[in-house]
């Protein structure tokens, strides 16, 4: 087969700032082993997110200058509102800032204590959101999704027995919403399948709970579908799309992912009761339901990126970029999330650092690694971003330690995938030498954003609590 290129050309670059290991060992205790905290300068590969990092294409740009900044009733807000009614099927379109001001808005509304919002795997903003309310988040992951390096199609599938018991159990009045996430972010950037969908709809419909997708990654999923999903081959993403959505009763949409754009959002739905509660709050907080927190131009960038990203020669090359890397990382043996997921690798942490306890976060300890030795950010889903407190003060471990290299959309070249493959399998094969980490102050919800760490002492797994005087990081030269 040939290679599968790059479906764009590049018109205007940025520039990369390099530094050396020893500059960034210092860069790295300064941020506190935490990620979030270095100055994008002082990274090399940005691979933290996804989100708001798109190279946007000039026809976009073209858009931003089109913008309407009128306050109210813009053409921009009908372009963009007519492109998601196309795009959904759903007549009712509230555009938010980004992703989470959608979630906060829905779960102000629905959430409460109490209730339960059901998933496959809810992402961090979204779980926060719901909890905010007093609501509580269960992910039904679906057994296949429980295995991060045993192949399978679908792993971001829900557990639809899971569901129904759970039904059961809590009753339906309980449960104002479930909530699908497609792709899977939290779980590997796994697709779900339109059976599944179907399936959940199948459910939900029967014990009247109005089921939501949170589609970031639509396209993405819908790609996964074509190639994987029997009767699917043949039919355009846009159809495949249609039908995705046509399941659903609402969104919730970040338009810095699959919209290609560097901020904005929104809700989208049937139920015009819900939506006047939430266009209430939306006056409140974000702006009049024209713009919603967003400006003309982002409105006009987000219509033209949603349309862009049904591209099949794009969605080809994205999907085929995520899982030449990954291959690249299983042919060196190095533990990886399998298949390949959406839009990001996933390294199993736990098993590439098995020395280093869950409650020393081997998942940020790689993550210090990665920057430490090329210059790569990337970001732990594992027991910091995830991992709660018992009682008595003992973590308890999130379900998988994982770390996400993101890849954003348009803005990397292979050669760069190419470095960064060098760059892990170089830190796999020192490992050893790579120490787990302790929390020195952290905040009570989202703690991952600006918790502060430092190294254990020694690699070796011991039950040292004790703080040592001095910070020794991983030295892997
Ligand atoms: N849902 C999913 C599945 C997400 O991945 C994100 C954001 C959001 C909701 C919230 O959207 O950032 O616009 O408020 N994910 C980013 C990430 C931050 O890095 O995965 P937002």
């Amino acid at each position: 087969m040939q290679t599968i290129i790059e479906p764009f050309r590049i018109k205007s670059v940025e520039p990369i700032y390099f530094n050396t290991a020893a500059e960034r060992k210092i860069i790295l205790e300064k941020a506190f082993y935490n990620p979030f905290l270095i100055h994008s300068n002082d990274v090399l590969i940005d691979l933290l997110t996804d989100s708001g990092t798109s190279a946007m294409s000039s026809n976009q740009w073209a858009g931003i200058m089109q913008g309407d900044e009128s306050y109210a009733g813009s053409p921009s807000f009908f372009r963009f509102e007519k492109t998601i009614q196309d795009i959904t099927g759903m007549p009712i379109v509230i555009p938010t800032h980004q992703g989470r001001a959608a979630e906060k808005i829905l779960f102000s509304i629905l959430g409460g204590p109490g209730k339960y919002i059901v998933s496959n795997t809810l992402f961090d903003t979204t779980r926060a959101n719901i909890e905010f309310s007093g609501a509580a988040g269960v992910d039904l992951i679906c057994e296949a999704g429980k295995h991060p390096t045993i192949p399978a199609p679908f792993k971001g599938n829900m557990d639809v027995d899971a569901l129904e018991k759970f039904i059961a159990e809590k009753g339906a009045a309980n449960i104002p919403l479930c909530m699908i996430t497609v792709t899977n972010n939290s779980g590997g950037g796994q697709p779900v399948s339109m059976q599944n969908i179907k399936d959940v709809k199948k459910i939900c419909s029967a014990n009247n709970i109005p089921l939501f997708i949170d589609a970031c990654r639509f396209a993405e999923n819908a790609w996964f579908i074509k190639l994987r999903e029997a009767g699917y081959a043949n039919k355009p993403v846009p159809e495949i799309v249609r039908e995705l959505f046509s399941y659903a009763d609402g969104c919730t949409m970040s338009a810095k992912k699959d919209a290609f754009a560097n901020i904005g959002g929104f809700l989208a739905m049937h139920n015009e009761a819900l939506a006047k509660q939430c266009r209430n709050l939306l006056i409140m907080t974000e702006g009049f339901p024209t713009y919603g927190g967003l400006a003309g131009r982002d409105l006009e960038a987000i219509a033209i990126g949603l349309t862009e990203v049904m591209d099949e020669h794009y969605l080809q090359y994205r999907i085929r970029s995520i899982e030449y890397l990954t291959n690249k990382l299983i042919a060196a043996g190095v533990p990886v999330m399998q298949p390949a997921g959406g839009h990001a690798v996933y390294l199993v942490a736990d098993e590439f650092l098995p020395h280093i306890r869950v409650d020393q976060y081997p998942g940020q300890a790689l993550v210090g690694a990665l920057y430490e030795h090329g210059g790569i950010r990337s970001v732990e889903i594992g027991s910091l971003m995830f991992g709660k407190y018992n009682e008595d003060g003992k973590l308890i471990p999130a379900a998988l330690e994982l770390v996400r290299l993101a890849i954003p959309r348009r803005v990397y070249t292979q050669s760069h995938i190419d470095y960064v493959a060098e760059v892990i399998i170089e830190v796999f094969n020192k490992r050893d030498a790579i120490k787990g980490l302790t929390i020195i102050e952290e905040a009570p919800t989202l703690r991952h954003f600006t918790a502060k760490l430092k190294p254990v002492a020694s690699a070796i797994a011991t039950n040292e609590t004790e703080t040592p005087k001095q910070f020794s990081s991983i030295s892997i030269q």
